[in-house]
């Protein structure tokens, strides 16, 4: 049976809405109109114990939505959640137990305490045996380094040093399951390198079922085998990252640095997936038309100053993805 079960998952919120031009004491009373987002529309997906996942899509995808559900946050509209056989938000006090959460834009740290005692309130809050709370602390001290600043306020703890203070936070009761929202966000690359090679050795070592979020590709690339895809608050992709670099290997793109920016060049079938100045990249089938004609089509259309074509990269295929570009995603 899968870790967690996600069934047809929905989310709507009402974005209140005030009408212009009402006076009174009764204007938040009557004068407000719903209107409705749909933050998470159709999703499903089940995750095996241990697996790694990353939980890709645009801004606004639903992502951050999907996981507070996941952690109990939030309540769904509609739709079935099963986590280890129980539904996050009926049960928040068992499910809490068994997963860590980090959201990597705030922290669950208390602000003003130095880190080591946020760490005790935590195994008090967790009711945390002590051995394995010293055990713990021992351990994710030693894979990131958390001795320099143990006894500093949460505060004054740079942003990395934040991050593995929650991360170290989120761990401290064993869950077996961990969901990060974007846990790398704004660090250099040192940090992020740490944060991967923490997430790869809890996953090997503890088999820790990981579902994570991110706009670093890199994170991704290292660290998921799996991606599920969502755009609109639906899967539009969920397999093996590898899948998805042999899906797109029939996509190539042409790079064209114009000589001006007076015409665009336009071929039927070919997408513009992106432009920079005078650079633009071309996406195209290699089935339906050859570098050679789409070149000599382009140079006919517009003076050229370079051009090269670029093989797909899975980073390529989800940087599209993220920047909305019309990626088929339907199966060869
Ligand atoms: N509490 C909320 N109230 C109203 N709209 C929300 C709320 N939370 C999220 N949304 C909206 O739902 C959509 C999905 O948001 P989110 O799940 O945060 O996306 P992502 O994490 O993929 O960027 C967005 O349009 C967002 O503005
Ligand atoms: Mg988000």
């Amino acid at each position: 049976m899968p870790l967690i079960e996600v069934e047809h998952l929905r989310k709507t919120f009402i974005r209140a809405e005030r009408r212009p031009g009402m006076l009174g004491a009764f204007q938040s009373l009557f004068a407000r109109s719903g209107h409705e987002i749909i933050a998470v529309d159709d999703v499903s997906f089940q995750i095996a114990a241990g697996e790694m996942v990353g939980y890709l899509g645009p801004n606004g995808a639903g992502k951050s939505t999907t996981l507070k559900m996941l952690t109990g946050i939030l309540t769904p509209t509609a739709g079935r959640i099963a986590v280890g056989g129980i539904m996050p938000h009926r049960r928040r006090v068992d499910h809490v137990k068994r997963i860590g959460v980090v959201f990597g834009q705030r922290t669950q740290l208390w602000w003003d305490l130095p880190t080591i005692d946020s760490f005790e309130l935590l195994r008090h809050v967790y009711r945390i045996p002590l051995d394995r709370y010293r055990e713990n602390v021992r351990i994710f001290g030693k894979l990131l380094d958390l001795e320099p600043f143990l006894n500093t306020p949460v505060r004054q703890l740079s942003l990395g040093q934040r991050m593995r203070a929650d991360l170290t936070a989120a761990l401290l009761h064993d869950p077996t399951i961990l969901f990060l929202d974007e846990p790398t966000i704004g660090l250099d690359v040192v940090a992020r390198e740490r944060i991967r090679e923490f997430l790869l050795e809890v996953n090997r070592k503890r088999g820790m079922t990981i579902v994570l979020t991110s706009h670093d590709l890199a994170d991704i690339t290292r660290l998921c085998p799996r991606v599920v895809l969502i755009d609109c608050g639906r899967v539009i992709y969920d397999g093996a990252l590898e899948e998805l670099r042999r899906r797109h290997g029939r996509r190539r793109t042409l790079v064209v640095d114009l000589a001006d920016s007076a015409q665009l060049p336009t071929v039927p079938g070919v997408a513009l997936l992106r432009r920079e100045g005078l650079r633009i990249w071309l996406g195209f089938d290699r089935d339906t038309i050859s570098a050679a004609d789409l070149i000599a089509t382009v140079a006919a259309q517009c003076p050229l100053r370079d051009l090269s074509v670029e093989e797909p990269e899975v980073e390529a295929v989800l940087r599209a993805i993220y920047q909305g570009a019309a990626v088929d995603l339907v199966p060869a």
